[in-house]
This record gives structure tokens, C-alpha cells and sequence, in this order.
């Protein structure tokens, strides 16, 4: 049976925010349609709107102007907290402010708990993401004796527990080494296909995984296309705000010093 093309996952149309009492708007105009299982990557520099687009997307901020789609359902329409519960997952960038539970691993099992999953099920999820995210020596220690990227590695696995259809990382890896900032890009790779992804990101070399880059600058969406294509158009270090990855500015040298014809 043909049940027509699917709705986007995501769709933001003339999506305008602002913070009460602020001057500028922190989102002003965007316009976007994410089809489900893309990998979108956003990017921008400081205050540019990522992570106050990413609480709007996670129903955690509003009220907003325009319209938002998630998962085919208005976000304005008050029944749609209660009907994506559990579906939209956000880990953001401090991740101390996310940690609600005792230990480690009741952190994890602290959102399939909210869902209302049987005992056993929470259980296998939980040893399953303490292993793959290294956490297992950690599973009875509290949240907040861990080190930094510890604690984004458990913010990690606790959004992952749901098993959200949308999934939008913050900056997730800001405060990992480069070992565990390679562990978790290979992990988030991994997810490619099974989840709507949106990785925020300030290493424009991670945005290289992603499908798409969205690039924005004072609130506005100022660039929407592949990665590749982003950084190989960019002239000069950065573009907006943003820096072009080392190999496209070599790529750029290298063609500028050829003999032109
Ligand atoms: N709670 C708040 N109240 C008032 N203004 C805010 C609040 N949070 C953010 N802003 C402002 O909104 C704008 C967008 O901020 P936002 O945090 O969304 O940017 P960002 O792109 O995530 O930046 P960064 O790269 O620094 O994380 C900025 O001008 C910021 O000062
Ligand atoms: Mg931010």
C-alpha cells in the first residue's frame, strides 16, 4: 500500500524567537525541513541561536513565531508535549545541569523509567549503554563526581535510553579528549539512518559526517547545504563565524598556487 511521501521530521517555517527583555531576536525567519534519518549538522558561531533552536525543537522553550513541526505534529497544539514525550531526545553542552538521578546508572534508567518501561527492559538497556559508552566502572558512582567528559559520555547514554526517533546533540563533545571525542563521532555515526540527527557543533571537521549543514549567523539561517560543498565555497579561514576545516583551507592553497591558465 502506498502511503504517500512521508512528512519531514522536522519543519520550521518562519521560525522567530526572542528572549523577553532582549533587543534582537535570538531566531529570527528560519526555514527548514528535515526529512526523517537525515544527519544535519548546525552550525555557527557564539550566540548565533543553535542551542536556543535546539530547546524550541525539545519543546523545553517558546513561545515562538511561525510554525514547528515535529514528527508530523504541530508543537503550538497543546496535546503535542504528552504525544512526543520520549520521541525528541536533547543532550546539551554542561551537562551537570541535565544529571537528576543518584548514580550513574539510575541516570540512565531515569527516562525509560518516566516512559513507564517493564523493570527488565530498563535493566538491558542500562548495561548495554554503560558498556558502550565505557561507563560501567561508574554505574553506582554519583553523576557528579565524574570528570567532564565522563559526565557528557553519561548525558549521552541517558538520552539515548529512550530511544528517541529525533535526537539533537549540543556541543556534546566539547569537553572530551581527542580519543573520546573520536569514540563518541564514531558511536553518533553509528546511529546514522535509525535516527533524525542534528549534531550542534563548534569542530566544523565533526560537521564533515553529517548529510547537511545548516549555518547560522545572529539568528538567521545564512547557508543550508552539504558540508563538502559549504567548505569548499568558503574563500577565507572562517565563514561566518565559523572555521573551514584545515583540509579545504590546504585544498584552497594548494589550487591558489597552481599557474592559472
Ligand atoms: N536564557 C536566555 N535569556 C536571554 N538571552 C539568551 C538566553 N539564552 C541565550 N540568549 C541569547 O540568545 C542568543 C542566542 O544564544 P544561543 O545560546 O542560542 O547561541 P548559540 O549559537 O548556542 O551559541 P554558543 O555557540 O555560544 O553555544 C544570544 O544572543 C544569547 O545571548
Ligand atoms: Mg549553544
Amino acid at each position: 500500500m502506498d502511503h504517500g511521501p512521508q512528512p519531514p521530521a522536522l519543519l520550521a517555517q518562519e521560525l522567530t524567537f526572542a528572549y523577553p527583555e532582549s533587543l534582537r531576536p535570538a531566531l529570527e525567519e528560519v526555514s527548514f525541513a528535515l526529512p526523517a534519518g537525515q544527519f544535519t549538522a548546525m552550525l555557527g558561531g557564539n550566540g548565533s541561536g543553535k542551542s536556543t533552536l535546539a530547546r524550541i525543537l525539545a519543546g523545553l522553550q517558546g513561545p515562538y513565531q511561525g510554525r514547528l513541526e515535529v514528527l508530523g505534529r504541530d508543537l503550538a497544539d497543546p496535546a503535542s508535549p504528552a504525544a512526543l514525550r520520549g520521541r525528541v531526545g536533547l543532550a546539551f553542552q554542561s551537562p551537570d545541569t541535565q544529571m537528576v538521578a543518584t548514580t550513574a546508572e539510575r541516570e540512565i534508567a531515569f527516562g525509560p523509567e518516566n516512559l513507564g518501561l517493564p523493570p527488565p527492559d530498563i535493566r538491558a538497556r542500562v548495561d548495554e549503554l554503560l558498556a558502550r559508552f565505557g561507563l560501567k566502572p561508574y554505574a553506582r558512582r554519583s553523576p557528579h563526581l565524574l570528570s567532564g567528559g565522563e559526565k557528557q559520555r553519561l548525558a549521552l547514554a541517558s538520552v539515548l535510553a529512550m530511544r528517541p526517533e529525533i535526537l539533537i546533540l549540543d556541543e556534546v563533545t566539547s569537553l572530551l579528549d581527542p580519543l573520546g571525542r573520536r569514540e563518541v563521532m564514531e558511536m553518533i555515526s553509528g546511529l546514522r539512518g535509525s535516527v533524525t540527527l542534528i549534531l550542534i557543533t563548534q569542530f566544523s571537521a565533526e560537521a564533515l559526517a553529517a548529510d547537511r549543514a545548516l549555518l547560522f549567523d545572529r539568528g538567521r539561517l545564512v547557508e543550508d547545504e552539504a558540508p563538502e560543498a559549504l567548505f569548499r565555497r568558503a574563500r577565507g579561514r572562517e565563514i561566518h563565524g565559523v572555521e573551514v576545516p584545515l583540509a579545504f583551507r590546504l585544498l584552497r592553497a594548494a589550487q591558489g598556487s597552481l599557474p592559472q591558465e
